[in-house]
């Protein structure tokens, strides 16, 4: 965009106090790096390729048997892992009885490649192919999941890591961590569960606490056995190990793919330094535990200095239960491991907030170094109708709904107010928004929780990626009844 010099004079004259985001600090003009666009991609010129196929499968869930639809046969589906500037080419193979999508949650892609049916590329059909192909423009972990309907909660998600070309973070090993509130054939599929949901005017009637209201509510008492949650596709009675050893530096990679829980994530006699949040370094800030919200990422260092058979447990928030992997140190081998059901204290320890969080590259917005407030602001409330079940964004229902109106180059502000009892963690497609925290240095997201009650959340973005762009509601129920808009711009 044309840059505003007299604006920028003029302010400058005015001095710098006060007029900086978030009301305080200093814009820094040297050493910030840039925001990833697919515009501002180098690319490697290598070429990772994969082949997907999207198919009914069977799944078991602590020995007992489930079908689901998954990626080549597992869930979660297979990581795929490439290096930043890497092409990615994925063929889709369309084995399941509907039309699908692949979207590559977080990665600013180009728009054609984003996997929004009817928005970006019509479903691909029962039976078809169809060849994602772009260069990943930044690295950090991501997720892919079918984008149509409610298909996300089913098993159609899977791990997309992407390295930098050069690693800053020191760790000895990794592991990627995939929380799931698993309903898929307990009590019927996730479409009987709308259609519940939506005869029982949201009450949840016979399904009790099944839903356990979507997004935190109170789980109805009990009347119903509790969806499964898991870990890496695995029920807590059955969970997956994770080695480590004495003095061992791991990250771990937080992910929740679920449809309708918020987790809060802990390892039991360990702490957690957050490093990234949805992909992109945060300064490094050690907690307790993490609240991750449906679509978010977290990448922590967790410092193995405590041997034994640790629970790395994740609970849903608002609900009873429990979703586990265990930490596992090679010299506590034989050590039998705490009981499926044990909560750790540092659940209810320092839980990281997003005050907590700092961009790592002390960006703020404009990008360009100038002073001036955003070009436009959008105010929108969320709300949902739950005599029909219905998710709005202020007001209004998507697909009835107007787009939201930016232009490109613009520096757009959202403020979002919760007028619902529900948690909402808005995701915007092909862009990182840079979260209003108080700091002036808040941490670049693509995804992030509006919490019940009149919780509020503010943020800035660049319009630096031109297309047709979905915001809206990671929690699948939300989105598709409604709490959806577009973006569109260029
Ligand atoms: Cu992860 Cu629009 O989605
Ligand atoms: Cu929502």
């Amino acid at each position: 965009r044309a840059i505003d010099r007299k604006k920028f004079l003029g302010l400058a004259g005015a001095g710098l106090g006060g007029l900086a985001l978030g009301g305080c600090g200093v814009l820094s003009t040297d050493g910030r790096r840039r925001l990833p666009s697919p515009a501002r991609a180098s690319g490697t010129g290598r070429v990772r390729e994969y082949a997907l196929e999207a198919a009914p499968a069977g799944f078991e869930i602590a020995g007992r048997e489930f079908s689901t639809w998954g990626y080549d046969g597992g869930v979660p589906g297979p990581e795929l892992r490439l290096t930043e500037g890497d092409t990615l080419r994925v063929r889709l193979k369309n084995a399941l009885p509907a039309g699908t999508t692949i979207h590559w949650h977080g990665l600013p892609v180009e728009n054609p490649m984003d996997g929004v049916p009817d928005v970006t590329q019509p479903p691909v059909r029962s039976g078809e192919e169809f060849v994602y192909e772009f260069v990943v423009p930044t690295a950090g972990t991501y997720m892919y999941h079918s984008h149509v309907g409610l298909q996300l909660d089913r098993g159609l998600y899977g791990p997309l890591i992407v390295e930098p070309k050069r690693e800053e973070l020191s760790y000895d090993r990794e592991y990627a961590l995939l929380l799931d509130d698993w309903l898929d054939g307990v009590f019927g599929t996730p479409e009987d569960a709308l259609a519940e949901l939506r005869g029982a005017g949201g009450m949840m009637g016979g399904m009790g606490g099944m839903m356990g209201g979507p997004g935190g509510g109170p789980a109805m008492s009990g009347a119903v056995d509790h969806p499964y949650y898991l870990v890496n596709g695995r029920a807590a009675e059955d969970p997956a190990s994770l080695a480590v050893r004495r003095g061992d530096r791991v990250r771990l990679r937080l992910m929740n793919p679920s449809s309708d829980t918020v987790f809060r994530f802990a390892a039991a006699g360990h702490r957690l330094t957050v490093t990234h949040a949805d992909g992109l370094p945060v300064r490094p800030v050690t907690v307790d535990a993490v609240r991750i919200g449906m679509g978010e990422r977290y990448d922590a260092i967790l410092e193995a200095n405590n041997p034994g058979v640790w629970q790395l447990a994740a609970v849903p928030e608002g609900k009873d239960g429990l979703a586990r992997a265990l930490l596992r140190y090679e010299e506590s081998r034989g050590e039998s491991p705490p009981p499926a059901n044990a909560r750790p204290p540092e659940l209810g320890g320092r839980l990281l907030s997003y005050a907590d969080l700092r961009d790592a590259g002390e960006r703020s917005f404009p990008e360009d170094g100038l002073f001036s407030g955003p070009d436009r602001t959008h105010e929108l409330t969320l709300s949902g109708d739950m005599g029909s079940y219905a998710w709005h964004i202020d007001g209004q229902r998507y697909p009835d709904a107007d787009p939201l109106e930016v232009r490109e180059g613009e520096w757009v502000r959202f403020n979002l107010q919760n007028h619902s009892m529900m948690w909402h963690p808005m995701h915007l497609h092909g862009h990182f928004f840079q979260v209003r925290n108080g700091t002036g240095r808040g941490p670049f997201k693509d995804t992030a929780l509006v919490e019940p009650h009149m919780g509020e959340l503010s943020f800035d973005l660049v319009a630096n990626n031109p297309g047709e762009w979905f915001f809206h509601c990671h929690n699948a129920y939300h989105m598709e009844t409604g709490m959806a808009r577009l973006v569109s711009y260029g």
